[in-house]
């Protein structure tokens, strides 16, 4: 897999994606991150990138020329493979974790990230596929979302975390969200580990973890229990918490 991103703020990557699990892929060549500085691809001899907005109203726009021929030179970098152009944006689909599996199974992956008050609505027309929020507020810019997405695709794409069972298992991946975990020490500031799990028994330690699952769900994130695979067992556990008034 390999993640192109285009911002006008590149400094802002590199400490990240250089530190542990995704800086360990790339130096294993696991997956290849590389950003573009779109300032590079202005024709402006003042280095201009941004505009105000034809029609009035506050702030500057990112214009459409920089990006494209910033996308142009990716395009070429790619021998003319035309990657898979997300747009960062708050007006986005928001980003779920089935959607972040798909996008993990795609060759090539290219981010712009807007700024100011957004991007020429022409460039979102001439090269965008898709445009993803990471969530329902607004940051100053793309380019922390961007950062978010290209570290949830990259640990999905294979060799990135030890074994793949890391993030099947985990909150999101099965439609609920995790059970508690403990390490040692067994008894910390009075508080003990579920004994349970020190038992030994593994299908009852999966029934615990799994009922915490829905429990944790059922109290945190009510409507991810609409979409959720549910067995018959979990809907009578789920039923049980019902009549129980918890
Ligand atoms: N840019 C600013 N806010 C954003 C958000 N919530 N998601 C994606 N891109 C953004």
């Amino acid at each position: 897999m390999r993640i192109d991103i285009m911002t006008l703020f590149p400094e802002m990557f590199e400490p990240v994606i250089a530190t542990s699990i995704i800086g360990r892929a790339r130096a294993a060549g696991k997956i290849d991150i590389r950003c573009h500085h779109i300032r590079d691809y202005t024709l402006d001899k003042h280095g201009r990138t941004d505009d105000t907005p034809y029609g009035g109203g506050k702030g500057m726009l990112m214009q459409a020329d920089p990006i494209y021929n910033c996308y142009q030179s990716i395009l070429l970098q790619l021998g003319g493979k035309k990657p898979h152009v997300i747009y960062m944006t708050p007006a986005g689909s928001l980003l779920r974790q089935k959607r972040a599996v798909e996008l993990s199974r795609l060759e090539n992956i290219c981010i712009l990230c807007g700024h100011y008050e957004g991007v020429d609505q022409r460039i979102l027309d001439e090269i965008v596929d898709e445009e993803i929020s990471i969530g329902d507020y607004v940051l100053t810019g793309g380019e922390l979302p961007a950062l978010v997405l290209a570290d949830c695709i990259s640990r999905l794409c294979d060799g990135v975390l030890a074994e793949d069972i890391c993030w099947q298992e985990e909150s999101h991946s099965e439609g609920l969200l995790e059970y508690p975990h403990y390490t040692k020490p067994f008894s910390w500031n009075g508080r003990e580990v579920p004994e349970v799990l020190i038992s030994g028994h593994h299908a009852n330690i999966d029934k615990w973890r799994r009922e915490k699952s829905l429990e944790k769900t059922r109290r945190v994130r009510p409507d991810l229990l609409e979409t959720a695979p549910l067995e018959e067992s979990d809907r009578e556990y789920l039923h049980k918490l019902e009549e129980e008034g918890q």
